[in-house]
């Protein structure tokens, strides 16, 4: 959520935050075990956020963590769900220092029908003791200079 409100307050746009009908448990751990399951079998988890307005917007960032160095299952979901196609999708990504994973790649294949530009990967939030760290102080202000870099090779901010 930092780093895209990081790009919302450089490019504009309206932030969505992607929520399950059933949120994962508050226990790290017990979350990890729950999305190794969930990508072993392909389960997608059934989205509580709904959005009705897809067709007014040809942009879409979509921003998510690195989770067992893949997609989160419900960004799968999300991707599963809503129809991208003729959208220019530019993805951005957090992870623990292990990058993106097979991520990205993951974009491209469930928005086949998309332009896709070149993706952002940064450290995010750390995991310690089960406890969330999130991204402040003099870590955002790097991650701002990062995210601004980027947003200009992209060719979507002056
Ligand atoms: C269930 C789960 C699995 C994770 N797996 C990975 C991983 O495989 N590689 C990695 O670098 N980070 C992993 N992480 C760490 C997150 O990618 C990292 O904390 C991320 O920056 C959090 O972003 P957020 O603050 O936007 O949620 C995992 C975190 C969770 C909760």
């Amino acid at each position: 959520m930092a780093i895209a409100e990081i790009i919302q307050r450089n490019v504009g746009g309206t932030l969505i935050a992607i929520e399950l009908e059933k949120p994962y448990p508050e226990n790290y751990q017990q979350t990890v075990q729950q999305v190794v399951k969930e990508n072993e079998t392909g389960y997608l988890p059934p989205l509580k956020t709904k959005i009705d307005s897809m067709q007014n917007y040809d942009v879409v960032f979509l921003g998510f963590p690195t989770w067992d160095m893949q997609m989160p299952p419900p960004m799968k979901s999300f991707l599963h769900q809503y129809n991208l196609s003729g959208k220019t999708i530019i993805p951005f990504n957090t992870n623990a220092g292990y990058g993106v994973g097979s991520g990205f790649q993951t974009v491209k294949e469930l928005c086949a029908g998309s332009k896709i530009l070149e993706g952002f990967e940064t450290k995010g939030g750390l995991e310690r003791d089960g406890v969330y760290f999130v991204i402040k102080d003099e870590r955002a202000k790097e991650a701002e200079a990062e995210v601004k870099k980027w947003l200009q090779k992209i060719k979507v901010m002056e």
